[in-house]
């Protein structure tokens, strides 16, 4: 293959960044969430580097599930979203996985099934997000009934996912918080709801379980920055020959709806993973590649030199880090950094995750 783009994982860092997680919450076991093909990093891959290290994995189809088992995985995998039809179930008991239960009729369909061995449920409280989950009156009724079915249920835990723990302003974060702790101690139920920015920033959050996802990958998901002493490593690097050097103006516009434009001249081009992120890395290029004695220190270049024009993607003001390779090829290592971060820097965003990079360039798609 010529496409001279290539991803690397640096699986050692996803597993200090793990240890980082944990580490965070000692009182919780966390699960390592490997949705989205671990977001982007390769399930598989990040699994096996995992293993012994989580107790648990969270992913959100049975298909990805499937590919972890099919590959050796025997850490438990919960379904995040459960099952999708109930015929799932004998999947699930097949390869004891984890189910959460968000739905009537994923209630109702575990309730009909008879499996050799009960199932683990986890059943969803909406406590905000408004995406999955039952609301207050639902989940204690529904809790009774399955803690009614010992036969077919076990460990039941109360999941929930808040909407707004990366905020600066908790409000309402607190609001869903108490709500779900109120909850949770009237029915006497294992908690699992911290994600990334839970984990990091509302230790009263973390429950018997927590589910930390992006931050494993490098990437700030918070608003702010990270707690004092906190550090994410980068878990995937990207590396690229440049194909072409175009030379522009400091101010011109750069790529579709010309979003981007330069502050000062541009004259690099790569093929990164999608044509956005090359306006982006293009938008970068000037300082460390034409300019490289005015970046901070060789090799890097500063995000304010993406300017976008769009005011409501104000400009990232986070560090990324840019390594100029020889003539003719260079390499980026983006880094999800203590400094304030809307767009997160790190190649998660590329591959769909979140931020304006990847949002944009999906609808070109
Ligand atoms: C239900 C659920 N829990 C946990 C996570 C992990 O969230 P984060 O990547 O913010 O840590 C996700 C990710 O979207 C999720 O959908």
């Amino acid at each position: 293959m010529a496409r001279p783009l290539r991803a690397e994982i640096d699986l050692a860092a996803l597993c200090r960044n793990y240890h980082t997680a944990s580490a965070l919450a000692p009182q919780s076991r966390s699960m390592a969430v490997l949705k989205a093909d671990a977001y982007g990093h390769g399930a598989l891959a990040c699994a096996r580097a995992l293993t012994g290290l989580a107790p648990a994995f969270a992913v959100a189809t049975i298909e990805e599930a499937v590919a972890l088992r099919d590959g050796g995985i025997e850490t438990p995998i919960l379904l995040l979203e459960g099952i999708f039809e109930a015929s799932e179930l004998a999947m699930v008991e097949a390869l004891s996985l984890w189910q959460v239960v968000h739905s009537e009729w994923q209630l109702e369909a575990v309730l009909a099934y008879r499996p050799r061995r009960p199932l683990a449920v986890w059943l969803k409280f909406d406590a905000g997000m408004h995406r999955l989950g039952f609301s207050a009156d639902e989940l204690r009724c529904h809790w009774a009934r399955l803690r009614q079915a010992p036969e077919r249920v076990t460990d039941l835990h109360l999941i929930s996912h808040f909407s707004t723990a990366d905020l600066a302003d908790d409000s309402a974060f607190q609001a869903q918080h108490a709500q779900v702790r109120a909850l949770g101690e009237a029915l006497g139920a294992p908690l699992c709801l911290a994600n990334s920015p839970a984990t990091l920033q509302h230790p009263p959050a973390h429950g018997a379980w927590n589910r930390p996802g992006v931050m494993l990958y490098g990437s700030n998901p918070l608003e702010g920055m990270l707690p004092a002493g906190v550090a994410l490593e980068p878990v995937m690097t990207l590396r690229s020959r440049l194909i072409a050097v175009r030379t522009l103006e400091a101010g011109e516009a750069v790529g579709y709806g010309g979003r981007f434009c330069t502050r000062t001249a541009v004259s690099a081009w790569s093929p990164p993973a999608t044509a956005t992120a090359t306006t982006a890395m293009l938008a970068m290029a000037p300082r460390c590649w034409s300019t490289a004695s005015a970046a901070p220190s060789p090799g890097e270049c500063r995000w304010t030199c993406l300017p976008s024009t769009s005011p409501r993607w104000p400009m990232p003001t986070s560090a990324a880090r840019w390594c100029c390779g020889g003539a003719g090829s260079m390499s980026t290592r983006w880094r999800g950094t203590a400094t304030p971060s809307p767009i997160p820097c790190s190649p998660v965003c590329c591959r769909g995750r979140r931020g304006s990079i990847c949002r944009r360039q999906s609808r070109r798609r």
